[in-house]
């Protein structure tokens, strides 16, 4: 690590690089650690009087918020749960991507987040949360968080939760917590990354046939796009001797998806503790998805896709595409 591999950012005052070998290094490295969300939501009820109680308790589930043996329990259950329904998980899969496949050949407009990609994700993912209702964490991402956002997020849980305890009435609250932790750490990702593989390719598609686009059997981007770290320690962080301190350092986990033949392209579901425990079921989603897409002959048009502002996840908002109609 060099300090040719980063620059510091100019709004967070936090080191950030999009170099493989720094990045690699910063998400192997056990001093460093995730922001303490668990915690901060406490801090927040304490100081300012406003509780949350059901995103805290998520929170308190989700591996990615977690450090030392409280990080390996949550995510040895979120394992569990996942090895679990790995049968139904796959079924599943087959299932979904061949219908988002028939779906895009439908001839007329589509917009293709709300009518195949969430549906999708949401169906898949509700073998492993029973539900398919989406808990939505991106209005907290868009730069301009505000306590209604937290206390609309905060309900919506609640919700989630309730529905899920009716549904599962035999399992404890902390099996129920586990279901929707995961439909909300999947959930996001998943949507994100799906949307923006499709993107890449449809946005040349001009009356072109779905299966004469460049489909690879690997992600070339990623819709979680970077990792943040801070010391385990909590001192002020000081990557390199002479550097400037700071509070946190950022990898850009686009990083990964590189011709470079030393750029490890899983590395953009993250490294060492912390790696994701989807990459394996979303990269088999992608694998299904393209295999039927590779064989359809109804021709596509991009129209249009206005981005979502976010920060973290780069997420398509819309896809609009038109399909032809060769009956007419
Ligand atoms: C293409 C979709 C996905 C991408 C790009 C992605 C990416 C990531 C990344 C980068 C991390 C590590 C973040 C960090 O270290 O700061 C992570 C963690 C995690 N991911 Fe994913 N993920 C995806 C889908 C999923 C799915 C489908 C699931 C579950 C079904 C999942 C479950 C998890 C969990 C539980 C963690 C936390 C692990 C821990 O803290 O020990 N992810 N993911």
């Amino acid at each position: 690590m060099s300090e040719a591999d980063f620059k510091l950012g100019q709004s967070t005052g936090t080191w950030e690089t999009n170099s493989v070998a720094a990045a690699t290094s910063i998400l192997n490295d056990r001093n460093l650690r995730h922001y303490d969300l668990t915690g901060s939501f406490q801090r927040m009820a304490d100081i300012i009087g406003r509780d949350f109680p059901n995103i805290r308790r998520i929170v308190a589930i989700v591996p990615l918020f977690q450090h030392g043996d409280t990080h390996v329990l949550r995510r040895r259950q979120m394992a569990e749960k996942l090895a679990q329904a790995a049968r139904p998980l796959r079924e599943m899969t087959v299932a979904e991507c061949a219908r988002a496949a028939d779906r895009l050949c439908e001839p007329g407009p589509v917009e293709i987040m709300s009518e195949v990609v969430w549906p999708m994700t949401n169906r898949i993912l509700s073998v492993v949360s029973g539900t398919t209702r989406r808990v939505d964490v991106l209005p907290l991402l868009d730069g301009s968080p505000g306590l209604n956002k937290y206390r609309k997020l905060d309900q919506d849980i609640a919700a989630g939760l309730a529905e899920l305890a009716e549904r599962f009435p035999e399992e404890t609250e902390d099996q129920i917590g586990v279901r929707l932790a995961s439909s909300l750490i999947a959930g996001q990702a998943l949507a994100s990354t799906l949307g923006v593989n499709l993107l890449e390719q449809l946005r040349r598609a001009d009356d072109t046939p779905l299966g004469a686009l460049d489909w690879s059997d690997d992600f070339t981007s990623t819709g979680v796009l970077s990792a943040e770290r801070l010391p385990a320690n909590g001192d002020p962080l000081v990557l390199w001797p002479g550097a400037q301190p700071v509070k946190s350092v950022i990898a850009d986990l686009t990083c990964f998806l590189t011709e470079d033949p030393d750029a490890n392209r899983t590395g953009m579901f993250g490294l060492g503790a912390h790696r994701c425990l989807g990459a394996g079921l979303s990269q088999t989603i992608w694998r299904q998805l393209v295999s039927q897409l590779r064989g359809r002959t109804a021709r596509v048009t991009f129209v249009e896709s206005p981005p979502l502002p976010s920060i973290g996840i780069g997420l398509p908002s819309i896809i609009r595409i038109h399909v032809a109609n060769d009956q007419l």
